[in-house]
């Protein structure tokens, strides 16, 4: 299990910049290989610009009829509420760029939650290639909220880092709205595992999770550390002030 590597840049959009560019180089290097990406997404504001950056500059330098979309978590609502992490990427990248609708595994935020965590672990198992029977992501791009949850696992449903299910609900804490989430089963399985983390806003959390080798076991973010693939940090000055 690697320690976290931190990529720090200036800004916002050096940040963006840094992951568009380097999803571009990965995204070239497997098909020269003939291999398909499965990356899952995550929701929230942070991860719009890097949708916008991705879509206006690498557009026509990526194959995006090469990759398979998939998300981390998504809240129970429709697909065109403005709620939805799906609505985000879609508007933003996916319907920018020219992905096949095959290639997008929305989860269904409109069904009943239950019902569709099992349906989507079926169709991530059925689609996801498999390492010791568990779906191994290329990537998962992932967001930090000031409270440590990461995807859908929040402080106070630590469990579902540890869960025997690959995808599973949750329930905001505050809004108590529902959501799907992928586990840490399956979080900590895939390959590589980067968190976008930027702005003041998470300066004191960011030090926590990084640094406080003790306090930070209460926040679901400190425990993505795949067991076989790296984790890193994308993260601009804002959010690093107090490491
Ligand atoms: C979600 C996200 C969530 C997000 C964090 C950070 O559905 O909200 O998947 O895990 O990454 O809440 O959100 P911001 O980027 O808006 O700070």
């Amino acid at each position: 299990m690697t320690d976290p590597k931190l990529k720090i840049y200036e800004s916002v959009d050096k940040v963006v910049e840094a992951l568009a560019g380097e999803f571009a180089s990965f995204a070239s290097k497997k098909e020269k290989a003939g291999e398909k990406i499965f990356l899952a997404l995550s929701g929230g504001s942070t991860p719009q610009a890097l949708f916008k950056t991705l879509a206006e500059k690498y557009a026509s330098r990526i194959n995006w009829r090469n990759i398979h979309f998939f998300w981390a978590d998504e809240r129970c609502v429709p697909p065109g509420d403005p709620e939805s992490n799906y609505r985000s990427a879609n508007e933003l990248l996916l319907s920018r760029v020219g992905v096949p609708d095959k290639n997008i595994h929305r989860m269904r935020g409109e069904d009943s939650p239950e019902e569709e965590a099992l349906r989507y672990e079926s169709v991530i198992l059925s689609i996801v290639p498999l390492k010791y029977n568990i779906p191994r992501f290329d990537w998962i791009w992932l967001g930090m909220g000031d409270d440590g949850h990461t995807a859908s696992i929040f402080p106070d449903q630590l469990a579902l880092m540890y869960s025997d299910r690959i995808c599973q609900t949750a329930i905001h804490p505050v809004t108590k709205q529902k959501r799907i989430t992928l586990t840490g089963k399956t979080l900590n399985h895939a390959r590589r595992v980067s968190f976008l983390v930027t702005g003041p806003a998470k300066t004191e959390i960011s030090r926590i999770v990084l640094k406080e080798t003790e306090l930070r076991q209460k926040y679901p973010a400190a425990h993505v550390r795949p067991s076989e693939g790296e984790v890193d940090w994308y993260m601009d000055e804002a959010a690093t002030g107090a490491l």
